[in-house]
């Protein structure tokens, strides 16, 4: 199995880049963004708690997204692997993970981290907003709340996999396909 983490900030490109590395390597996507999306859109009791939290652009409790993780890696016994993109997020949710695909009898290969300047993170996300309908990108302070959330609490993501040697850091600005490509070229080494 390859298990990879795409990791990054806000905006830095994880949900584009995902959809073209699990065409290329037959993974199966888990974004927790669109698991709450699809539960809001439902308007689920746990749709509806989390979107007054993502509307503020705080973290979901760890134990609600590790519960959809947990879900979905149940619901995908023959998956090949997976491609973790905005999970984990926290330390708590790192070592969720980890012990969920122990029980697996595999584990995480590689974090590959998106590397982008916050100014372009928000003149994306501003961009999106035009037409996303994500209530989340349309108001900037909002956008800042999330990124302070990720220099808060996610970044450690990036410092619990590095005691393992497993995060790479990949420059996430310049065109989608350059990026794709040097993503590849991180993902190849684990599958040759
Ligand atoms: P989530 O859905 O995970 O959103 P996010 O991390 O804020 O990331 P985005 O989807 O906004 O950006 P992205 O990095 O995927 O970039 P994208 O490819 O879309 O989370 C939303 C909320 O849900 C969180 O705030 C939180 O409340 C909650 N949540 C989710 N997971 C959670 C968890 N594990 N724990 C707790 N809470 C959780 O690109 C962005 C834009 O840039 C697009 O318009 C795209 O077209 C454009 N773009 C992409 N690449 C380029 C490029 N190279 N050049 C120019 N533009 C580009």
């Amino acid at each position: 199995m390859l298990n990879i983490i795409l990791f990054g900030p806000p905006g830095s490109g994880k949900g584009t880049q995902s959809e073209k590395l699990i065409v290329k390597y037959g993974l199966k996507h888990l974004s927790t963004g669109d698991l709450l999306r699809s539960e809001i859109a439902a308007q689920t009791p746990l749709g509806l708690e989390a979107k007054a939290i993502m509307d503020k652009g705080h973290l979901v409790p760890d134990e609600v997204v590790i519960g959809m993780i947990s879900s979905a890696l149940e619901a995908n016994p023959t998956s090949s692997g997976f491609l973790f993109d905005g999970f984990p997020r926290t330390e708590a949710q790192s070592i969720a993970l980890d012990s969920l695909l122990e029980l697996k009898n595999t584990e995480i290969a590689a974090v590959l981290s998106l590397e982008v300047g916050e100014d372009e993170l928000i003149k994306r996300l501003l961009q999106r907003g035009l037409t996303s309908g994500r209530s989340d990108d349309t108001n900037e302070e909002i956008i800042r709340a999330r990124i302070v959330e990720y220099h808060k609490k996610t970044s450690v993501v990036a410092d619990y996999y590095s005691q393992f040697d497993k995060v790479r850091n990949i420059k996430g600005e310049g065109t989608v396909d350059e990026i794709f490509q040097a993503l590849c070229k991180e993902v190849d080494q684990y599958t040759m």
